[in-house]
């Protein structure tokens, strides 16, 4: 019986020592001193031992008890120790480290540039109105001096919704729908998307942004609507800018023309926009009186305009949503 009891003191001293965490010890616990554990087993045998042996037995017994009591203690506030300084190292903070930055969202190249075109054009006096990206045949030919079967349709390959309704391939459009309800003097511009049924390439897509512009008023003439369209590009690009008129046909304006910018480093030509004087088709349309009234009007291309300003050679890339790219425009 003493050997029994040796050994299992000898057992659960070196159990309790080898255990790694507190759910073992709490399970060690109930093996030896919990009410069914092996401990108590033996205190419960005592009463079989011959009534002279009892006494030692029963000293030995509770002495290994305590010893075992004591062996659990002391582990287990060892292991709670040693919890909480693991906590407390994963917890801590470097301050030494470098901050880290919250990632922060910008507008899109190609809003950012529609947002400046706009903000010129307002310093300059321009009203900002927008119109449907689903459009009436009317607006978007007819009105503008471009009836059905005309050979300029041909100019903008059309995705067609109905035999009337079509998306637009231009800006243009607003312009009507504008002057109908408004009396000159006019000033707009109209920032918005436009399709055609075109093939990408590195510099045209098949859905791409316009501003459209417009004024009229009584006596505008051709000086003027150079002179906006030039200090509209040296505010865009720089005041060195050179532009270049080259003579261009729309059947909504007359004369027309389109607008080249110079860029790069062999000095190339790109065009930005065609413009022109307003067609008096045009404002019979909307009645406005062309002896009295003469205005200008003009679509530029956004995209075209941000790969200027960006220097970017391929205008997919702006709707690649490669976010190395975007990132790149803050
Ligand atoms: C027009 O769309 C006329 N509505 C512009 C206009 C307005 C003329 C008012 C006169 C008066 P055009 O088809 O040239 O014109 O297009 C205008 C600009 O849009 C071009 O100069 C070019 O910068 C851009 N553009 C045209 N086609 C594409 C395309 N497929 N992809 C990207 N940009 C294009």
């Amino acid at each position: 019986m003493m050997e029994q009891v040796e050994q299992l003191k000898g057992q659960a001293l070196a159990e309790v020592k080898a255990v790694r965490d507190l759910k073992q010890l709490d399970e060690l616990r109930l093996k030896y001193l919990g009410r069914k554990g092996q401990i108590k087993a033996i205190l419960r045998s005592l009463g079989q031992l011959p009534a002279e042996q009892r006494p030692q037995a029963g000293q030995r017994v509770n002495q290994a008890t305590q010893e075992v009591q004591a062996a659990l203690e002391s582990r287990q506030a060892e292991l709670q120790r040693q919890a909480e300084e693991a906590k407390v190292h994963s917890e801590s903070i470097d301050v030494t480290l470098p901050g880290r930055r919250p990632a922060q969202g910008v507008f899109h190249p190609l809003t950012q540039i529609v947002n400046e075109i706009i903000e010129i054009f307002a310093g300059l006096g321009f009203d900002v109105v927008t119109g449907p990206e689903i459009e009436s045949d009317y607006y978007n030919f007819e009105a503008l001096n471009i009836p059905k079967d005309h050979p300029a349709r041909d100019m903008q390959d059309t995705f067609y919704l109905s035999e009337d309704t079509v998306l637009r391939t231009h800006t243009s459009p607003v312009q009507v729908r504008y002057m109908e309800v408004h009396k000159p003097p006019v000033r707009i511009v109209s920032p918005g998307r436009v399709y055609r049924n075109e093939t990408a390439d590195a510099s045209h897509l098949p859905m791409f942004s316009q501003v459209e512009g417009l004024l009229v008023d009584e006596g505008i003439h051709f000086g003027h609507f150079k002179g906006v369209l030039q200090a509209f590009a040296r505010q865009m690009f720089s005041p060195e800018t050179e532009v270049r008129f080259r003579p261009s046909f729309f059947p909504f304006t007359e004369p027309s023309a389109e607008m080249d910018i110079r860029f790069g480093e062999r000095g190339d030509w790109l065009e930005i926009m065609g413009a022109g004087m307003v067609d008096p088709e045009v404002f019979r349309h909307v009645d406005y009186d062309s002896e009295k009234y003469t205005g200008f009007a003009f679509g530029m291309g956004c995209e075209r305009i941000a790969m200027l300003k960006y220097g970017i050679e391929d205008i997919r890339l702006l709707y690649d949503n490669d976010v190395r790219i975007l990132e790149q425009f803050r």
